[in-house]
């Protein structure tokens, strides 16, 4: 374990400050489309009780036209810091968007710019706004001046490998009025394959005075660390790894206020966690809650004897019953 340096440990003993808002936390849990509802962030917040969290990204224009606020767009009452992720490409809606956002109790308005989804994409949301930086400058301005709160920018380190126009990128999202820049360091054609490219992170921070923080191949309090020495960036966000392991942001964000490692949760306490947030879903969400329950359950079913087929059993549950039962059977064989 690399040991902090004094400027590292420093910054690391002072509150993230987005714009207006002051976060006890270096360490942020990501947007992730399809898994960070509000039952998984309860997860992750009851190890991590002070760090930003995002929804999953909301469609703009598609809310404004509702009747209804998305499920996706819920936050518990309590619920701190929080930001609410939309996407699209049309500055007015996301500006009505951000205000029903702010309604609903977000501290922050992130906007999407990194997603590399061809649907998305093709309608100019997404990471196709780093080909269209004027309308992406003119989201953030109208936005910032639609809602008193901070607004946020995350996206990728460009197009592809003959487009990184990152550096020009972030400064224009600054210029604009963001008040801080997630970077993805991968460009929109790596998709999510190969390595993040962390040298680009610690190049935008040389040059912007926002905070930026560093996302990519967080997997481990150890990348966490070698991450933030390598970029200077003002925090991490965590994604991939904290599938099926909602403890991760807790255990970097614990090691950086404290420089101790937590003892990784067991077995039984990972399937005792999977089981509760199966549970959750199934109260929160009923029916569909099963099914979005399938994969979360096969991400924690990983790493132990017999994980391939509890896996597999778990990926047809159809009943909360059923599959309670079948992470019983798994506690009572490993436990
Ligand atoms: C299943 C999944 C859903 C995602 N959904 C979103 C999203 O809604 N908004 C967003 O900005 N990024 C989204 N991302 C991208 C992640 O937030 C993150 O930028 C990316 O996974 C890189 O970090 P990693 O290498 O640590 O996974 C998603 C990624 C995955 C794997």
């Amino acid at each position: 374990m690399s040991l902090l340096s004094p400027q590292l440990q420093q910054k690391l003993a002072t509150p993230l400050k987005i714009g207006s808002v002051e976060v006890n936390s270096r360490v942020l849990q990501s947007p992730l489309s399809g898994v960070t509802d509000l039952v998984f962030r309860r997860l992750v917040r009851r190890y991590a009780p002070e760090s930003m969290m995002y929804t999953e990204m909301v469609h703009a224009s598609g809310m404004c036209h509702a009747r209804e606020l998305p499920k996706i767009m819920e936050v518990d009452p309590n619920e701190k810091p929080i930001s609410i992720q939309l996407f699209d490409c049309r500055p007015d809606f996301l500006a009505e968007a951000a205000h029903k956002a702010v309604a609903e109790g977000a501290d922050t308005i992130d906007i999407n710019m990194g997603c590399p989804v061809n649907k998305i994409t093709k309608k100019g949301g997404g990471s196709s706004l780093l080909r269209q930086p004027e309308i992406a400058e003119v989201i953030v301005q109208t936005v910032a001046q639609a809602v008193a709160v901070p607004v946020t920018v995350k996206t990728r380190i460009g197009w592809n490998e003959q487009e990184i126009n990152i550096l020009e990128f972030a400064q224009r999202m600054e210029d604009a009025g963001a008040q801080m820049l997630t970077l993805h360091g991968r460009t929109r054609a790596q998709g999510y394959n190969g390595t993040a490219r962390w040298e680009w992170i610690g190049r935008v921070k040389e040059i912007l005075s926002i905070p930026v923080i560093a996302n990519g191949d967080i997997f481990s309090v150890e990348a966490a660390l070698k991450c933030l020495e390598e970029t200077g960036a003002d925090g991490v966000m965590c994604s991939r790894g904290t599938l099926g392991y909602p403890f991760l942001v807790g255990e970097i964000d614990h090691f950086l206020k404290t420089g101790q490692k937590l003892t990784p949760p067991t077995l039984v306490e990972r399937l005792v966690c999977a089981r509760e947030h199966l549970q959750a879903l199934w109260e929160y969400k009923g029916n569909r809650g099963i099914r979005q329950a399938r994969k979360h359950m096969a991400w924690y079913s990983k790493g132990f004897p017999g994980a391939g087929e509890l896996r597999h059993q778990l990926s047809r549950v159809e009943t909360v019953e059923q599959g309670v039962e079948l992470i019983n059977q798994a506690i009572a064989r490993v436990g």
